[in-house]
């Protein structure tokens, strides 16, 4: 399998999807849905709703009652990413290759375009009850969506990430606390929701629950290792954001060799969770240890 060119095909057909639920430009408030609009289609990854798609083909889900939430994954990551830019938080001018929200469009109308994503993501996911009202997996999903982007999941990790800029004492306690929620809750949800809309059983849902979190973690340490040895025309970010913001993160805690020794063995692990079960998807599988080595 060329996983590279695998990859490139789900991203155009997960963009075709995310696309087809963004708002249109129109009415007195139009310059919130072309921040909206902006922000989303600047480019990225789109990793988070790939893996909601891609679990759910693994335990056998074939309905077009997972597209409204992989678009709401994406809305709601994409969302956590302007707010993370703006000068109250990380303070960084370039996203995916491009200013900023608040660069562009300015401060009120970043904080605006975060608000208006969360918002239409909650909008566009409950869309999966028109497609399948009777469908109650519809219900337990939306409950995921919602709780992993919360208090209890990325605005959680966020929250204490803030607080510990300038912190010199941290520990590796409290940095697994701050990836496992800022990172890995929402890959956890686009795992899950997968897992769930599909039909998996309790068991399941939570061997994929883990093997996202190790993912999770594994995810944001690489994004640490990166944003100190990659570039900005790489990244399409800045490096070194967390030196400026004074954070600690696990390349400067741990140092850069157990850094990405971990990113290979947290990798594994989810790898080794998932060969336990009898359903497979060698996609999947080959996305996440491809992701060990990414370079942006
Ligand atoms: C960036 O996420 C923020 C982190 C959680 C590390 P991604 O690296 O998935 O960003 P995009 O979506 O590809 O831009
Ligand atoms: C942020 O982590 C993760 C989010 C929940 C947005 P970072 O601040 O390291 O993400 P980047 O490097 O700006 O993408
Ligand atoms: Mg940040
Ligand atoms: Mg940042
Ligand atoms: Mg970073």
């Amino acid at each position: 399998m060329d996983i590279r060119e695998e990859i490139k095909k789900r991203v155009v057909e997960t963009e075709k999807i995310i696309d087809s639920f963004l708002p249109k430009e129109e009415g007195l408030q139009k310059q919130i849905m072309e921040a909206m609009n902006y922000s989303v289609r600047a480019g990225g990854k789109r990793l988070r709703p790939i893996l909601m798609f891609e679990t759910y083909r693994l335990f056998g889900g074939k309905s077009k009652v997972i597209e409204p939430f992989m678009a709401a994954i994406e809305m709601i990551h994409t969302y956590s990413l302007v707010h993370d830019d703006l000068p109250a938080m990380d303070n960084d001018e370039y996203r995916r290759g491009k200013k900023t929200t608040h660069a562009v469009f300015g401060e009120a109308m970043g904080i605006l375009a975060g608000d208006a994503l969360l918002n239409y993501a909650f909008e566009t996911a409950s869309q999966a009850f028109d497609l399948e009202p009777e469908n109650i997996k519809v219900g337990k999903a939306m409950q995921i969506l919602a709780k992993k982007a919360g208090i209890y999941g990325m605005v959680g990790g966020q929250t204490v990430d803030i607080l510990a800029e300038n912190d010199n004492e941290m520990t590796e306690e409290k940095l697994h606390f701050i990836y496992h929620l800022k990172t890995g809750a929402l890959i956890e949800s686009a795992m899950l929701i997968g897992a769930v809309l599909a039909g998996a059983t309790k068991n399941e849902q939570k061997l994929m629950e883990k093997a996202a979190s190790s993912v999770g973690l594994a995810f944001q340490i690489q994004d640490d290792i990166l944003d100190v040895t990659s570039t900005t025309e790489v990244l399409g970010k800045p490096v070194g954001s967390d030196e400026k913001n004074n954070k600690t993160t696990y390349v400067t805690f741990a140092g850069l060799e157990k850094a990405k020794n971990d990113v290979s063995r947290l990798t594994e692990l989810a790898v080794s969770d998932m060969d336990s079960l009898v359903v497979k998807n060698e996609f999947l599988t080959e996305l996440l240890k491809y992701l060990i080595s990414r370079e942006k």
